[in-house]
């Protein structure tokens, strides 16, 4: 085949993978279809991978399989380790090393088409003035995302970095320079007049001060923001990729690179309205000092418990039955004994229904992948508007492991931290049935009254453990 024909069969394979990833992201905006969204995705990858090689031509294959081997051995043991609780530290990592792939790509770029002995001409001249400058943004937001990300994954973990912001004097002016100084190379790679050498000790002067830069940023963030800034800089990564599809001339790169810098923000926006924060306050607030799993959350008075025989009573009487997971679901990994249980009741003529929350638990979709995972049928699954109308004539409201998107103080309380956010009405049901192990506070740190109201019963125990005594309980009824 010849050249011209590679280039165009290169591109046709770029053309189907970009529409393939079109359709995938549609796929995923639906529980139903997210799924087939995620394979349609993947094949769109594969044929971009395959576009590329074509695209490239003669290449050494070694470099190729080798960095395949590393990749997938890391990949996989990574994600077949990591529990479920631990997700937003695995995106986060994996958001940095793509961003600082695009580093990578952008300053290998710069050596491999620029820099060579003898070279007299201005690298604008050489690899075009837009390529230039976005070697610069490139390294810039690719940096920006690794050490950002880095950071946020060492804050999740409040090992390395603590968790609570950390606020240093004066930051917004050296965030100023050191985000203006890298872009002023980027102006100067694209129109100035440069000795061959310097080019390369400006791109390692953007990438040091990028670095920098990232760590700033995420720094004064607490970490109960965390999961809102990994999605941040998750479409952060799109645009590094995107600038770096500039910097090396590859439709493809710049299309999925848009397409995961958009989707990044609109799940940013989606996750701070359900929060009802706003972005600026989530960057700039130093909000989420409140460690996480803060224990008290204030004083109670006396609320009313009960074991798994009292809650399998009210259950084994109930027509309509709305589970609510929160966090302590995806900790004690109940997700199969809910069903167990909900096939019991169902099988009595009850009907079960699950309110899901946008942001129970810790990452978005994290009760609707959970509860995937025991094969509850998704049309059981409700939104958040249509739980609320479902709540006001439902028997009993069962809360697994649900704390701050059941709590009426965000609807009740002006100056509770929460106050505004939207959450599920639980108390409006007959009766609250909340499975937790103990008064303590959820992610928000805070009182929630609903523990003391005459229509709650508190089952204090491991989420499972309550979850198996009720199914118990259930069959000998
Ligand atoms: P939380 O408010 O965090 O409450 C979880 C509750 O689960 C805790 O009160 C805890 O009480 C209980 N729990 C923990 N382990 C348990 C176990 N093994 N068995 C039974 N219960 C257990 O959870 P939520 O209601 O799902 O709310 C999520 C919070 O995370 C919100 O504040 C949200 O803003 C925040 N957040 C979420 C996201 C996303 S995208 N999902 C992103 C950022 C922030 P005990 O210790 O007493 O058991």
């Amino acid at each position: 085949m010849s050249e011209q024909a590679l280039q165009t069969l290169a591109q046709i394979f770029y053309l189907v993978s970009a529409a393939l990833f079109i359709l995938g992201l549609k796929g995923m905006t639906k529980v139903k279809s997210a799924r087939e969204g995620n394979a349609i995705a993947a094949v769109g990858m594969l044929l971009a991978v395959i576009g590329t090689l074509i695209e490239a031509g003669r290449i050494d294959y070694r470099w190729i399989i080798g960095g395949l081997i590393i990749g997938t051995i890391i990949g996989w043991i990574g994600a077949a380790r990591v529990p479920m609780t631990m997700m937003p530290e695995m995106v986060a990592i994996f958001n940095g090393f793509g961003g600082g792939a695009s580093v990578l790509v952008a300053v290998s770029t710069l050596y491999l088409l620029y820099l060579e002995p003898g070279r007299t001409e201005r690298l604008a001249d050489v690899i075009g003035g837009s390529s230039a400058l976005t070697i610069a943004l490139s390294i810039l937001i690719g940096g920006v995302t690794f050490s950002g990300s880095l950071i946020a994954y060492f804050k999740l973990q409040g090992k390395v970095v603590k968790s609570e912001p950390v606020l240093i004097p004066g930051r917004h002016v050296i965030n100023a320079l050191l985000f203006l100084i890298p872009l002023a190379v980027g102006v100067w790679f694209a129109f100035g007049q440069l000795e061959p050498g310097m080019y390369a000790l400006l791109a390692w002067v953007v990438v040091v001060l990028s670095l920098i830069l990232g760590v700033m940023l995420v720094i004064p963030i607490g970490g109960a923001d965390m999961p809102v800034v990994i999605s941040l800089l998750n479409s952060y990564s799109g645009l590094a990729a995107a600038a770096t599809g500039f910097v090396i001339n590859n439709a493809m790169l710049i299309v999925a690179g848009a397409l995961v810098g958009a989707s990044g923000l609109i799940l940013t926006k989606v996750m701070t309205e359900a929060m009802n924060r706003s972005l600026s306050n989530v960057i700039f607030g130093g909000f989420g000092a409140v460690a996480e799993g803060a224990a008290g959350g204030g004083e109670y008075g006396p609320v009313k418990s009960g074991g798994p025989e009292e809650a399998a009573m009210l259950l084994d009487a109930a027509e309509t039955v709305i589970v609510i997971p929160g966090y302590g679901l995806a900790v004690a990994q109940a997700q199969h004994t809910v069903r167990e249980m909900a096939d019991l009741l169902e099988a009595r003529g009850a009907k079960v229904l699950y309110a899901i929350h946008p942001v129970a638990g810790r990452m978005p979709g994290h009760m609707n992948v959970l509860l995937a995972e025991a094969d509850i049928d998704y049309e059981k699954l409700l939104e958040l508007d249509d739980s609320n109308r479902e709540l006001r004539t439902a028997d009993v409201a069962l809360i697994i492991g649900a704390n701050d998107v059941v709590n009426p103080a965000a609807e009740k309380d002006p100056a509770s931290a929460i106050a505004g956010m939207p959450v599920i009405q639980a108390w409006n049901a007959r009766s609250v049935i909340m499975i937790k192990r103990s008064l303590s506070a959820g992610f928000a740190g805070i009182k929630n009254e609903m523990f003391e109201y005459p229509n709650t019963m508190m089952l204090f125990l491991d989420a499972k453990k309550a979850l198996q005594g009720i199914v118990g309980e259930l069959k000998q009824m």
